[in-house]
């Protein structure tokens, strides 16, 4: 039991949203007396019996008196009568709230109806609501983890505003805030909208000749699209009337698209069908990771019934989909054959970025669909680039030139991807337009300063959270300087984000480097026709350019290739052959650090594409040694410790790390995780604050936690090709950030894993 809240609470209208307020209060004891009034005797029986309300009145200026809130829950027409009607007997310090779902309309009738009240009048709408309506649907849970959303005006007290928002956190919802217009706006798309369209298709269907039968026949679509048709139409009639405009121009939009969907159909117009609905996938997982602050992947499946509980090696699960995803490992094992792991990730968010930039239509190939690159594709639709794909690798990206993104409707999603924060922070520093970035809860723990820092610099005005991590807030509409900036630590994400905000700031942008980090930005940039000037460890541009379309070849991605790398080093009997493999040189520490170690591993086939040195590599099992890693190779090999570590594990002696302070604010303490997993296996380590000391030997298997690193998850799943034990991964779905697909590839290739997802 709470404090309660307030003392006297008069309900108006007593239906499921002010019944279920009254029983979610009175549960929580957030008021001393609720009271009721409402036209009907009958109502109030009822909700005396039920035990939500203490007493009742039909008269409502009767049932007001000396209530300190007022909540109003009857239909939209009515408001401005029953405010009249209530009216003489409201106090003068009483605040009043409202459950409408159209606020223009509620805010008016306040305005003409109870005008000296106004300061006092918190317009509110809570998104929730059953198929049943009346008081007896009243349900104390009914606005648990839903969210309300309120609408205060310029003369509405924030202080009442804020006992408002005390009481519907109170009743365990999500308060959010929103200007009216654009609350009315949002709904009539996302609610009203979606209800007339239920409501018009099954009538359309029902006054067709056969109807009966066609409904007969009517698959889980049709059931699932017009459930809201059930929805109370007395209610809805009232919506659609009093939220007309916005409804009239939502039905507006949506004719348009439906008008090129059926343009599509009718041309067989694949590329625009597949484009249409691939985006329109995308758009889906996006908001449902949104809303549940988690990956794509995972929000997908949130809403997939069709996952079974217990599903071994199919697709969707070594994708990524299911709440809990874990790996089962058998031991042993060898890797054979060739293969061609993913695009790479950090290429593949560059493509998207600089394609958006361009002027033309960039087309991609060898694109990652996985769940990072994604969360850049998405943020740059949000931001009204029109991206086709991806379809098998395929991405047309039609550029809008360097001032051509819009300002987003809403925040920014980056899920799990630090590269896709850190980049658009810098791009976003230089844009007309505001902008807010969060992310998953990994990325919201990860340090957003070290760029804020000198983006602020160069005059972005940009504010993080008091621990500088997400979200991230960017001004829009400052004019960027260009500076030199000496980089504190070797950081290619913040290297990029200083030269992408070069390209909109004033004279010269300069950024050196305390070792070589990937140089991806610069050769992307000069590909798409943008001068960089590299000196040494310094790169610069000068802002003002432009940069056009062209097309790009994304390489498979070494850091994902190294899992592969390592585990056919340490399997006996190992042959792999991993073709395309992007082999630029400030990516390829993993295969100096392994050759040190005694890796067998040769470079085939070496060429270029489009900018990008690749190569066909082969790797053969060898005996590997431990050795003190030169600190040199580990910006080189920054994302391929975890799996290195796998590789010490299994060498004879040694190995040791020092100057990888960076992993440690990785998607998880990639030192600490590895670490205690080592250790679950029976492997000998000793951490350091900067690295970790390895020692190589026989292990067992155990249960270890992946702390939804996809990194981790596929290091001590390669781990299990010498364990003399079962080894189960805890917390894997994330592997589908950087490599969609691992499951299978890693099959075929000889590893004994299987995926459940629970
Ligand atoms: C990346 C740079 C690296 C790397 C990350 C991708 C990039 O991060 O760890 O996975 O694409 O620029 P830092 O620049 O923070 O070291």
């Amino acid at each position: 039991m709470s404090e309660p809240l307030f003392d006297r609470v008069a309900i108006i209208g007593l239906g499921l949203i002010g019944g279920s307020l009254a029983a979610a209060m009175r549960a929580r004891g957030l008021a001393r007396t609720v009271v009721a009034g409402s036209r009907s005797e009958r109502t109030l029986e009822r909700g005396k019996l039920l035990g939500l309300i203490d007493d009742g009145s039909t008269d409502l200026a009767e049932a007001v008196k000396g209530a300190d809130l007022v909540f109003l829950a009857v239909p939209v027409s009515s408001m401005a009568d029953t405010m009249a009607r209530m009216a003489p007997g409201l106090g003068n310090s009483v605040i009043i709230t409202d459950g409408g779902s159209v606020k223009g309309k509620v805010i008016a009738a306040a305005k003409q109806s109870i005008p000296q009240h106004i300061s006092r009048f918190v317009p509110g709408h809570p998104i929730a609501g059953k198929e049943k309506s009346g008081v007896d649907a009243a349900d104390a849970g009914l606005y648990e983890k839903h969210r309300v959303i309120l609408t205060p005006t310029s003369a509405t007290d924030p202080a009442a505003s804020a006992r408002i928002r005390a009481l519907w956190t109170a009743v365990g919802a999500e308060v959010l805030s929103m200007d009216p217009d654009e609350h009315d706006r949002v709904l009539a798309e996302t609610s009203h909208l979606p209800h007339l369209l239920a409501f018009s298709l099954v009538d359309t269907l029902a006054r067709q000749g056969d109807s009966l039968d066609i409904f007969r026949y009517a698959a889980g679509g049709f059931r699932d699209f017009t459930r809201i048709a059930s929805s109370d139409p007395l209610m809805w009639h009232d919506i659609f009337r009093e939220n007309r405009d916005s409804v009239l121009q939502a039905v507006d939009l949506f004719q348009a698209g439906l008008a090129r969907f059926r343009e599509a159909v009718e041309q067989g117009d694949s590329e625009s069908l597949l484009a249409i609905m691939t985006r329109a996938n995308s758009a889906r997982a996006h908001f449902l990771a949104l809303s549940a602050r988690t990956s794509y992947t995972r929000a997908l499946s949130l809403n997939d019934d069709k996952v079974s509980d217990k599903t071994a090696m199919s697709n969707s699960a070594s994708a990524g989909h299911g709440r809990r995803v874990e790996f089962h490992l058998q031991p042993g094992g060898a890797l054979n054959g060739s293969l061609r792991v993913p695009g790479d990730k950090s290429i593949s968010h560059r493509s998207i970025m600089l394609g958006a930039l361009a002027d033309g239509v960039t087309e991609i190939e060898g694109f990652l669909e996985g769940e990072d690159a994604l969360a850049t594709l998405q943020a740059f639709r949000d931001m009204g680039v029109v991206i086709e794909g991806p379809s098998a690798g395929r991405v047309r990206v039609h550029g809008v030139g360097l001032h051509g993104l819009k300002a987003p409707n809403g925040t920014l999603y980056m899920g799990n991807s630090g590269t896709s924060m850190r980049l658009l922070m810098g791009l976003l520093s230089g844009q007309p337009f505001s902008t807010e970035l969060t992310g998953d809860e990994s990325l919201t723990r990860r340090p957003m300063e070290r760029v804020a820092k000198p983006l602020r610099e160069m005059g972005a005005e940009i504010a993080t959270t008091g621990k500088g991590t997400p979200p991230v807030h960017i001004r829009g509409n400052r004019q960027l300087k260009g500076i030199h900036y000496d980089l504190p630590v070797a950081s290619a994400q913040v290297k990029s984000a200083i030269l992408l905000a070069g390209l909109y700031a004033d004279g010269e942008t300069s950024v050196t480097e305390p070792a070589p980090t990937r140089d991806h930005t610069e050769r992307m940039l000069t590909g798409f026709g943008y001068p960089v000037i590299r000196d040494g460890a310094t790169s610069k541009v000068v802002g003002g350019g432009k940069l056009s379309a062209c097309n790009l070849e994304v390489p498979a991605d070494i850091s994902s290739a190294a899992f592969f790398l390592v585990g056919a080093s340490i399997a006996p009997g190992s042959e792999l052959l991993l073709r395309h493999v992007g082999i630029n040189p400030t990516r390829t520490g993993i295969i100096d650090i392994l050759k040190l170690m005694g890796a067998d591993i040769t470079l085939e086939n070496q060429r270029d594409a489009g900018g990008e040195p690749v190569a066909d590599i082969r790797v053969r099992s060898a005996r590997l040694k431990g050795i003190t890693i030169p600190e040199e190779l580990v910006p080189l090999a920054i994302d391929e410790f975890p799996v290195l570590f796998v590789a010490a594990a299994n060498a004879e002696g040694e190995t040791i790390l020092h100057g990888a302070e960076e992993l440690r604010v990785k998607e998880s303490d990639r030192i600490q995780v590895m670490a205690d997993g080592l250790t679950t296996l029976g492997i000998e380590n000793e951490v350091y604050a900067d690295g970790i000391r390895i020692r190589g030997g026989q292990y067992g298997g155990g249960e270890v936690q992946a702390h939804g690193d996809h990194r981790i998850a596929m290091s001590f799943a390669i781990a299990s090709l010498r364990a003399t034990a079962p080894i189960l991964i805890h917390d894997c779905a994330n592997v589908a950030t950087s490599f969609p697909g691992f499951a299978e590839l890693a099959s075929a290739a000889g590893l004994n894993l299987t995926v459940v997802q629970g």
